[in-house]
């Protein structure tokens, strides 16, 4: 699908009601778009519940901030759109640009749009941008979250069977005698960023359970070394 197919699909999925649109909170407007857009998008670990998760870890990560929480909720549901949606080119750039079209939408605050904008912009790992503001930080975090613990480890799996990965080198699975490759190989994936994320954390609590989900990603390697090598 084309940027143009989905505007449409978004334009065409708005709430009306006798010709006029309804007054709902933007925010749970804009959830249920994000639910209606993306109901059977969710393969590769960055469809819908992906957004979800990622929204309500962003809420419990502003519990401890002074934010604007309704930015972070809208950025975290929409920052990876275009992922989801398997659109070309960066996907936080064309999640951004989605993003101000279905926010104008839902009635979005202006004045805090640009905001939302910017963190979803910043959103990606490897962009490697200092977060411009403690919305951008809360959003990333959130998403570095949820690529660990359990979750991280499920997300892990599918996204790099879309890929068209193997699960592990057949001969050196732990990387021992080669150099790490996670465009070939899944569990590689865990080497070269999984177990890094906790490092990259920006706020207290979410560098605190970054640390929680980081030993049961290591406990859970410790178990599969086991497994395939005792
Ligand atoms: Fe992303
Ligand atoms: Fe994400």
């Amino acid at each position: 699908m084309g940027i143009c197919a989905a505007i449409k699909l978004i334009l065409e999925g708005s709430i009306l009601s006798g010709g006029r649109r309804l007054k709902i909170h933007p925010i749970t407007m804009l959830e249920r778009k994000i639910k209606e857009l993306l109901k059977d998008v969710d393969v590769d670990g960055h469809g819908l519940t992906h957004a979800l998760r990622v929204r309500k870890l962003a809420r419990k990560l502003a519990e401890d901030e002074e934010i604007d929480v309704e930015v972070v909720e809208a950025a975290a549901l929409l920052h990876d759109l275009a992922r989801a949606l398997r659109l070309e080119g960066d996907h936080a750039e064309v999640s951004a640009e989605l993003a101000h079209q279905l926010l104008e939408e839902v009635g979005f605050p202006e004045a805090k749009m640009n905001k939302v904008i910017e963190a979803i912009k910043g959103h990606r790992y490897t962009a490697n941008m200092a977060p411009r503001s403690l919305e951008a930080a809360v959003l990333k975090d959130a998403d570095m979250l949820d690529a660990l613990g359990a979750i991280g480890v499920l997300r892990a799996i599918a996204f790099g069977a879309t890929r068209g990965r193997s699960l592990y080198h057949f001969e050196d699975p732990f990387a021992e005698k080669r150099e790490l490759d996670d465009d070939k190989y899944t569990l590689d994936h865990f080497y070269t960023k999984l177990l890094k994320l906790k490092k990259a954390m920006k706020t207290k609590r979410g560098r605190k359970e970054a640390e929680r989900r980081t030993r049961f990603l290591k406990a859970f390697l410790k178990e599969l070394k086991t497994e395939i090598e005792d």
